[in-house]
């Protein structure tokens, strides 16, 4: 098996950290090939719980060869307090590796991310203010500054001279802020230089290299495919290809080198920050997510907002990611309900939808048609294997799977590693 994809078939935080790391065990190379520090990944061994943002979940096995591609936006200043974090934990963070190709997220990025949003008002999206979106706008638009710039202080200055004119022309005259000064970004980020430098290196190179000597390589998704900028719930998405296509282009490799494809799903469904959600519940039921679930933002501590499991939208999952197979997460949240819903279809505007809609009218006004599965209301968090699982919570997964048209290979059913099982 060549290349493994491990990524979000919802709006994120479906568990890609928890099975990420499970699937590292086997795994030489794990490689983030888009987002940034927006993302945040737990991972929890032994009682003891990892949050990651930036570090790919493959650094918890000292096997694995952690990798940030060149479609990742990094901010330096995160990535040096992750990599200390690991250290005071006794994980050894010498061995990440980073694009010098991968795009750096600059202070005036996370000023904008934040008074754009402010700007917006109503029609925020709701971003973690981490400065994703400013920075790939810049990516696109060429004013770009990378990872390799930092080692080139003149190419660095120049660069720099040149965003921060165009920003500070925004921040000031748009949006009615003090002026960044560049003399201290400079200072700043020349000064991670020296630590970030052993760690750079040409990843495609090495994914290519570990990819022919027939090592295993394993790719971690972050955000999820509803937050993808082109297949996503557009305007509130990520700025970022989490869809298994932006593999390709974020890590450099050809997509013939992919032959697996996993989504995470969990067995309900939420989303952070706004935008449409046709499942979402703002009722009693949706509140027990959040509390049994523990539905909190790793990165920015917000409420989740939660609902039934959604097959439409994973359908859409399962056919834009070509998607081989799916890990179902957090199974164990459902056993508190008597009754458990899927949403089948949708109901807009006088219409009925099988398929996840395109347009945003319409999806605004899906109205979810349900079908309800009778509860289990059993603990399971001990169960560890499919058979052991009470009957109707076998009968939800393989509906999920009937639904999905693909199997559900891994099943999670508690945060610790161990709370997990495969299904051949
Ligand atoms: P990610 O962003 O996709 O990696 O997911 P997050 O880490 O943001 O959110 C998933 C949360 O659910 C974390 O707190 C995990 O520890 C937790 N979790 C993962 N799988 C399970 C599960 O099967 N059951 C329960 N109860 N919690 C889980
Ligand atoms: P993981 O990898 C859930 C959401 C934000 C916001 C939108 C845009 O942990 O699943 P951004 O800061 O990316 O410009 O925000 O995307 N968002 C996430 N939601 N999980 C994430 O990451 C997310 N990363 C971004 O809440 O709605
Ligand atoms: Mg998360």
């Amino acid at each position: 098996m060549p290349a493994s994809v491990v990524l979000g078939a919802q709006w994120g935080d479906e568990g890609k950290g928890k099975i990420t790391d499970l699937f590292s065990e086997s795994a030489d190379l794990v490689v983030r090939y888009q987002g940034g520090n927006n993302a945040g990944h737990t991972i929890v061994v032994d009682g003891e719980r990892f949050a990651l943002s930036l570090i790919p979940s493959g650094v918890l096995y000292p096997n694995v060869t952690p990798v940030i591609g060149n479609g990742c936006v990094v901010d330096p200043r995160v990535l040096l307090e992750e990599m200390d974090a690991l250290s005071a934990r006794g994980i050894d963070p010498s061995r990440v590796r980073i694009s010098g190709n991968a795009h750096l997220i600059m202070p005036y990025h996370r000023k904008l991310d934040a008074v754009m949003e402010r700007y917006l008002g109503k029609q925020q999206i709701g971003t973690t203010k981490r400065g994703i979106g400013p920075a790939y706008m810049d990516k696109y638009s060429r004013f770009g500054i990378r990872v390799q710039d930092l080692f080139d202080p003149k190419i660095f200055r120049q660069k720099l001279d040149v965003a921060i004119k165009d920003k500070n022309k925004q921040l000031t005259k748009v949006y009615n802020q003090l002026p960044l000064d560049a003399d201290e970004i400079a200072e700043e980020y020349l000064g991670y230089a020296d630590r970030i430098l052993d760690h750079v290196t040409d990843t495609s190179l090495l994914i290519w290299e570990a990819l022919r000597d027939e090592r295993q390589v394993l790719f971690e998704g972050a955000q999820g495919t509803l937050l993808d900028i082109d297949h996503g719930t557009y305007p509130f998405v990520t700025s970022s290809n989490p869809t298994a296509g932006g593999v390709s282009t974020g890590a450099g490799i050809g997509p013939k080198a992919i032959d697996r494809v996993v989504g995470v799903t969990k067995a309900y469904i939420s989303r952070v920050g706004t935008g449409p959600f046709p499942t979402e519940l703002h009722d009693e039921i949706g509140e027990q997510m959040v509390q049994i679930g523990g539905e909190y933002g790793v990165v920015t501590g917000r409420r989740r907002r939660c609902g039934w499991l959604d097959a439409v939208a994973l359908r859409y999952a399962v056919r834009v990611n070509g998607l081989t197979d799916i890990a179902l997460t957090k199974l164990d949240v459902l056993s508190h309900f008597e009754t458990i819903k899927i949403a089948i279809a949708y109901d807009s505007l006088g219409e009925r939808y099988t398929e996840f809609p395109r347009q945003q009218r319409v999806l605004y006004n899906c109205i979810p048609v349900y079908e309800e599965h009778e509860g289990w209301q059993v603990d399971i968090t001990g169960v560890r294997s499919f058979a052991e699982l009470p009957e109707a919570a076998r009968r939800y997964v393989l509906r999920i799977e009937e639904l999905a048209g693909v199997p559900i290979t891994t099943i999670s059913v508690g945060p610790g590693r161990e709370a997990t099982f495969h299904r051949p």
